[in-house]
């Protein structure tokens, strides 16, 4: 690799700024990440890692002569033509994406032979509106498709690259492929607006394989069938596939939930009604709620119990709490009046200020003493490995949901535990985790 080709422009460094600047990075570029908050541009500066994503603070470290972090716009904008825009567009009050910040970037620009590559998930039609604002300004979409957890691993190994230009803005299109060449994934030219959507609608669709599954789930429970086995016999299946058919308590993150809203917005204000999200986030929203029906099924009134939540986190390997279906479970239990009891191995800290009255512990066996049930949220792989029936002894109830279907509930059961999955049968010893 060598020092010669341009440096990149990555403006916010969240997430998906941050995993960009440092793949980039090490890929051998020059790159100059800008955000506008201080304190978050010191810390990088310092070789802090902002935000827990496997393999990232390796990378950051390892690449640290070729990453410059600025809050200085003037900077970035001196030094580097492709400007990969990062910043977030979280949903407004009407469910609509906010896209202020985007906006501000834009306004930002003003001159020299500046590329606006766009990474933030933007509704289909902000490229065009962008164009139409500042005629003259190369405009490339280029969605993002890494997942919290994975990250680096996704942007390494992509599945496929999106590229969308329009008419006048193909050589733009050129450059941003050239630097995702070496990574091998297939590379899709198409135009701004077919970019856009395809980014909401992969979110929309694999959102929806969620929600189908948990309804599968459902049904499983009245009818007396197994929701893993019946993942895995129809992921089998080519055309249905076995990723994103694992049934729990709900999709969260910033992007599902964000982006599931503003497609169905976005159809909404052109005058369509896309009943189908509807239903998804329906679902979604309902399937966080059942736990408090599974835990009132063995404890009937849960006024006065107390119930452990182990994992906060929207998902493993993240400390992520943006819509985490731990939010609206933990205040759904206190309104029936339990008291609740967290642990979480890495999300403490972003969950503080988030549940209010939550007791917090520093291990799961600590969040268990004296719990009359507990409900595991979010499928950390200690939990797996957790000494059960030790956990079980220091309950005052040995009940446990398990909201991922991630334990043995055999081994569970054996341990003395009374044991309630999504959508497992009672009966069940199949392994969890069958279906990826
Ligand atoms: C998601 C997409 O998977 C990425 O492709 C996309 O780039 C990203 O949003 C984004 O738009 O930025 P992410 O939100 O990081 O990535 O996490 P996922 O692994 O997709 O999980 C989302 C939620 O779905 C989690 O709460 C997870 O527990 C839940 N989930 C996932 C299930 O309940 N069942 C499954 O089978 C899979």
């Amino acid at each position: 690799m060598t020092g010669e080709r341009e440096p990149i422009g990555v403006i916010g460094v969240g997430w998906v700024g941050l995993v960009t600047a440092a793949c980039f990075a090490e890929l051998g570029h020059e790159v100059i990440a800008r955000d506008i908050v201080p304190e978050k541009v010191e810390a990088l500066a310092r070789g802090e890692t902002t935000i827990h994503e496997p393999g990232l603070s390796e990378l950051l470290a390892r690449n640290a002569e070729r990453l410059t972090f600025t809050t200085d716009m003037g900077q970035l904008l001196e030094r580097a033509r492709l400007l990969f825009t990062c910043v977030d567009t979280p949903p407004t009050r009407s469910g609509d994406a906010d896209l202020s910040r985007v906006r501000s970037v834009v306004a930002d620009l003003s001159g020299g032979d500046h590329v606006l590559v766009m990474k933030s998930t933007v509704p289909a039609g902000t490229g065009a509106s962008i164009r139409r604002d500042r005629p003259g300004l190369p405009y490339v979409s280029c969605p993002e498709f890494l997942k919290e957890g994975t990250a680096v691993e996704d942007f390494m190994h992509p599945d496929r690259v999106v590229i969308g230009a329009d008419p006048g803005d193909e050589g733009a299109g050129d450059a941003v492929a050239r630097l995702y060449e070496p990574l091998g994934g297939e590379i899709v030219r198409t135009d701004v607006a077919s970019a856009e959507m395809i980014k909401l609608a992969s979110n929309a669709f694999l959102a929806t394989k969620i929600s189908f599954v948990n309804e599968i789930a459902n049904v499983c429970e009245e009818v007396g069938a197994d929701v893993g086995e019946v993942a895995r016999g129809m992921g089998l299946d080519q055309r249905i596939g076995p990723a994103f058919l694992r049934a729990g308590i709900g999709y969260g993150g910033s992007c599902f939930p964000k982006d599931v809203s503003a497609l169905k917005m976005l159809a909404g204000n052109s005058g369509y009604h896309f009943q189908l999200l509807g239903a998804v986030i329906e679902v979604n929203e309902l399937q966080k709620r059942r736990v408090v029906g599974k835990l009132q099924k063995h404890l009937g009134s849960l006024a006065g119990k107390r119930v452990a939540l182990l994992g906060l986190a929207f998902k493993p390997d993240t400390d992520d709490m943006r819509e985490a279906s731990s939010l609206v479970l933990a205040a759904r239990l206190q309104g029936e009046g339990a008291t609740v009891v967290a642990y979480d191995p890495v999300a403490v800290d972003a969950a503080q200020g988030l549940l209010d009255g939550v007791e917090f512990r520093a291990s799961a066996l600590e969040a268990l003493e004296g719990a009359d049930a507990a409900v595991l949220v979010t499928e950390w792989p200690e939990f797996a490995a957790l000494d059960w029936r030790k956990a079980g002894e220091r309950m005052t109830r040995p009940l446990l949901v398990d909201g991922r279907n991630f334990l043995d509930s055999a081994a569970l059961r054996e341990a003395g535990f009374e044991y309630e999955g999504i959508g497992r049968a009672v009966e069940s010893s199949v392994p969890a985790g069958t279906a990826e």
